[in-house]
């Protein structure tokens, strides 16, 4: 005790013992122990057979698909709104291991990141029937395939670090708002573009959006095609001098609830002054607030709390933005990154898909480009009860590593089902580093973009 005076001694338990009280859960699970995860894993299919990394051989590596982080269907709608294609829209940033405002470092801002779009066809292998339906995308685009898509305007020596994306739909054929949030080298900032399923290869740019209250956003959920949420996922971040190293670090670890999720409403572009109407506060307080998802009736808003390891389920009021309470808030045995709100292939009730990272020392060694260092993938179901029942005991039992595993029960309104896991160890075969689970309702395909992955969408298309 000699280090230590009685009341440092003190202090040190205490402090101990917040992390564990406020984010024990998270320290056992993504610090503490390591599960050992298979090469790959998809439910309902066979890895081996159905899953397929996108590379892209096309493009030199600073420009390839490759370290992708966000990804979201485009919905190509009819004139009453039903659904006709889904293609996949991806932000990747080949140099993220050279730039990353979240994990570090920040060395070279220089290299683009790319938006990318994927095709995907039906499932050639099932009994599945997938009515014949007419085509809105332009049809020179090739489907399997994934297209880089070209920034047309886009300011000269204004940096593109691509994180979060969201895109409203298009209806009979019209064009689609795009927002990127873009990790540009001063501050970051959220770019409007226009996608037209005519020239779906060719983002229009609108303009950039900016306002000191974008501290850190991460990622984005449209409530009209002109307004959206947005989490901020820090309130101190590592581009503050000095301090910037170490106390994003603490934030994240003691779990500090400094993030927040605002509600952004812009003016018509091309109006002069400020692209921002209206901004408001719709949560403050949020510990790490990474991926956010507003469900299909508009009156849930999901984000996830990377440093709780939680979903957290407000109520919306879609009349006025605001969240005024907290619904649920879902144990999840990984790190949360992004999540989406989907339809069930089941139920009435939509699931949410989160993907994440069961290891955080491993993530951080692959961010800072350890030789051999892979980082686990890792992406649930949140799948809602029938009933209010009561937490069981045993649940999601056909996985590898079961969530069963790391957390004791599951909830009284939900499970958890695993959907995708995979070691990351690339050269077995593996894809590491998921940040988003997507899952097309109609087909069951399913994308994965792996956040240092070299070909950075896994794409599956799962037989059973
Ligand atoms: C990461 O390491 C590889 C070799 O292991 C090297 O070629 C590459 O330049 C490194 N990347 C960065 C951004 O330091
Ligand atoms: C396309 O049509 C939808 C539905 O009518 C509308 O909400 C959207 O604003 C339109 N998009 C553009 C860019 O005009």
């Amino acid at each position: 005790m000699a280090l230590l005076s009685r009341s440092q001694f003190t202090r040190l338990i205490l402090v101990l013992g917040l992390i564990w009280y406020r984010s024990g859960a998270l320290f056992k699970n993504c610090i503490l122990y390591k599960s050992s995860f298979p090469t790959g894993y998809i439910a309902n299919g066979d890895y081996a057979k159905d899953c397929n990394t996108v590379r892209d051989p096309e493009h030199e590596r600073h420009e390839s698909l490759n370290s992708c982080e966000d990804s979201t269907f485009w919905e190509l709608r009819d004139a009453e709104g039903r659904v006709l294609e889904r293609p996949v829209i991806v932000t990747c940033d080949p140099g993220r291991k050279a730039w990353n405002t979240v994990m570090g470092p920040l060395r070279n801002p220089e290299p683009r990141g790319g938006l990318w779009l994927y095709v995907h066809g039906a499932p050639t292998t099932t009994g599945r029937r997938v009515a014949t339906k007419p085509r809105v995308l332009a049809p020179d685009v090739a489907p399997n395939k994934a297209h880089r898509i070209v920034l047309k305007d886009y300011p000269e020596g204004h940096d593109f670090h691509p994180l979060g994306v969201e895109v409203w739909p298009s209806y009979a054929g019209n064009s689609s708002n795009l927002y990127v949030i873009n990790h540009a080298r001063k501050r970051t900032t959220i770019e409007q573009f226009v996608l037209s399923p005519e020239r779906p290869l060719e983002a229009e740019y609108v303009r950039t959006i900016s306002t000191p209250y974008f501290v850190s956003p991460n990622a984005l959920a449209l409530t009209t095609p002109d307004a959206f949420y947005v989490s901020n996922d820090h309130l101190i971040t590592r581009r503050w001098p000095i301090i910037g190293y170490v106390l994003p670090v603490i934030e994240s670890v003691f779990a500090l609830p400094l993030g927040f999720v605002s509600h952004v409403t812009l003016t018509p572009p091309g109006s002069s002054g400020s692209s921002i109407s209206k901004h408001n506060f719709a949560k403050l307080f949020v510990p790490f607030p990474n991926g956010i998802s507003l469900n299909a009736l508009g009156n849930r808003l999901a984000v996830s709390s990377s440093s709780l390891a939680q979903v957290l389920i407000y109520k919306r009021d879609p009349a006025t933005d605001a969240l005024p309470q907290l619904i649920n808030a879902v144990q999840l045995p990984f790190t949360p990154d992004n999540i989406h709100y989907t339809e069930s292939r089941i139920s009435p009730v939509e699931e949410i898909i989160v993907a994440g990272h069961p290891n955080f020392i491993d993530l951080s060694k692959v961010a800072a480009n350890k030789t051999g260092a892979a980082a686990a993938s890792w992406v649930v179901a949140i799948v809602p009860k029938k009933e209010n029942g009561k937490p069981e005991t045993a649940f999601d039992l056909e996985a590898p590593v079961s969530a069963n595993s790391k957390l004791p029960t599951d909830g009284a309104r939900w499970t958890l089902q695993t959907l995708f896991q995979s070691s990351g160890v690339e050269s077995e075969g593996g894809f590491g580093a998921s940040t988003t689970g997507l899952r097309d309702p109609e087909t069951g395909n399913f994308f994965v973009p792996g956040l240092y992955a070299e070909g950075g969408l896994m794409v599956c298309k799962p037989s059973n």
